[in-house]
């Protein structure tokens, strides 16, 4: 049943000086008072992370993250609460690292009845490792795609052929640097490209914090030259990518090889900046319970703030700078998490009426490799669900057959051998 607008909702929206009109009265939410429909949901994956959060909202007069503690099956054991402020328009919840804690958690949250996450949004904040290119120490990030670099095959450099550049190559090609031909679906996901820039917008207000050890380690990549410049810069807010590997990689060789395959997994259009061991796994999370309405794929930021490059400046050996060298910026990325994320939190807040109730229309395509949420992905092998939004409950058969192990047919046709998964 459609709810009426009520009279009190149509008179303010005429005052917000927008063409871009309510979706139809969004019906129920925040209407039943026993589920939490909080505005921003903020996801951290460890302590560090979640801890700057507690320490430092109340001062903002956004609430205290510790007023309301809230339980439900399947978060993490080390983490087993969500965090909300009294009035709920902010929760917060940490994952635990890598892949597998970041999936089950942010599962755990969108399943729970205890919660309306249907205008929420939702934004990822955590440290990261930094491509010297592209960012620098406690610089912070705001992306648009996330690339899963290490779902592939592995050889290791000793067993390689003599002329690969790489041990990495992607499943079903014969050498590195290949778009993949068996996908399973996390490779690629792309989020809000408009909702990104506002959010860039709010986060360049913020004073960052640096300090003295951190530039000193800074200036190091001096000496290489132009194509380091972004490391030497005090720390910024920029627009580029976030790499998803549960492998901690360090060094030149793995770190451009992952670069390059953010490069060809996005087809030229991916910026790879920051490394992190979570954000798919989130994102594949956030896809499948968009396809069930329970949250609004639109609604991610994904924000990384560098606490450390994952490559060494020159003259120094991968080994050492991974192991012995303090880059000193690990303080100042976990800041910098709350410096940029609290002019986030503030923007939407502060203009949920007018703007981010009714959301920020997507330009760009949003979604995963396969196009479950519709529309026709700007990288990859294009849309197998021929641009049409998956519908809930399992009622498209489209991918449920694509997923059977009786159906080798779709590898076959596309003149590769059948890869089985592993599990
Ligand atoms: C919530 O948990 C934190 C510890 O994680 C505790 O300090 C705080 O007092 C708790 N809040 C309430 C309302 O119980
Ligand atoms: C490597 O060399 C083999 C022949 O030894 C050739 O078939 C293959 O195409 C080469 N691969 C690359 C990535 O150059
Ligand atoms: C990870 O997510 C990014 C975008 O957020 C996407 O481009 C990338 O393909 C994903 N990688 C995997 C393996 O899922
Ligand atoms: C990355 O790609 C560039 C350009 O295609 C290539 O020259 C380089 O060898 C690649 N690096 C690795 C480690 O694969
Ligand atoms: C937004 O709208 C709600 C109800 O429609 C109202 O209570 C609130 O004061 C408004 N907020 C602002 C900042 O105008
Ligand atoms: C992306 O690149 C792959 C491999 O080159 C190609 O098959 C695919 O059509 C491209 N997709 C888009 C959307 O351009």
């Amino acid at each position: 049943m459609r709810r009426l607008v009520s009279w009190a909702t149509t008179s303010f929206l005429a005052l917000c000086h927008f063409g871009y009109a309510p979706a139809a009265s969004t019906p129920g939410v925040g209407d039943d008072d026993s589920k939490i429909a909080p505005k921003v949901f903020i996801v951290s994956m460890f302590a560090p992370e979640a801890n700057v959060w507690y320490q430092n909202l109340p001062q903002s007069g956004l609430g205290d993250l510790l007023a309301e503690n809230i339980s439900t099956a399947g978060l993490s054991m080390l983490f087993p609460h969500i965090h909300c402020v009294a009035d709920h328009s902010i929760c917060q919840v940490t994952t635990g690292e890598s892949e597998i804690n970041a999936a089950a958690t942010v599962m755990a949250v969108a399943l729970s009845d205890k919660f309306d996450l249907r205008e929420t949004y939702f934004l990822i904040g955590g440290i990261a490792g930094v491509n010297p290119k592209h960012s620098t120490l406690g610089g912070v990030s705001l992306a648009r795609f996330t690339i899963q670099v290490a779902l592939q095959y592995e050889l290791d450099v000793r067993d390689m052929p003599e002329n690969f550049t790489t041990g990495y190559f992607a499943y079903g090609t014969r050498a590195p640097n290949k778009y993949p031909t068996t996908l399973y679906g996390t490779e690629v996901f792309e989020v809000n490209e408009a909702l990104r820039d506002k959010a860039y917008v709010f986060a360049s207000k913020a004073k960052l914090s640096d300090n003295t050890n951190a530039a000193a380690y800074r200036a190091r990549y001096k000496a290489a030259g132009a194509v380091y410049a972004a490391a030497t810069e005090p720390p910024s807010v920029v627009k580029c990518d976030s790499a998803t590997s549960d492998v901690y990689f360090s060094g030149d060789l793995l770190s451009e090889a992952f670069e390059n395959v953010t490069t060809v997994w996005t087809n030229g259009t991916g910026k790879y900046c920051m490394t992190a061991q979570e954000d798919n796994a989130t994102l594949e999370v956030l896809v499948r319970v968009a396809i069930e309405g329970l949250v609004n794929f639109a609604r991610v930021i994904i924000m990384r703030t560098g606490s450390d490059f994952d490559r060494p400046p020159p003259g120094v050996s991968s080994y050492s700078h991974l192991l012995t060298n303090e880059q000193n910026a690990f303080g100042i990325a976990v800041e910098n998490i709350y410096n940029a994320g609290i002019e986030i939190v503030k923007g939407i807040l502060s203009d949920w009426n007018c703007t981010f109730k009714q959301g920020v229309k997507a330009s760009n395509f949003v979604g995963d490799v396969f196009g479950s949420l519709g529309g026709e992905p700007d990288f990859g092998p294009g849309s197998i669900t021929g641009g049409k939004p998956l519908q809930p409950n399992g009622a498209s058969e489209l991918l449920a057959r694509r997923g059977s192990p009786l159906s080798r047919t779709s590898m076959r046709r596309r003149g590769h051998a059948y890869v089985p998964p592993r599990d």
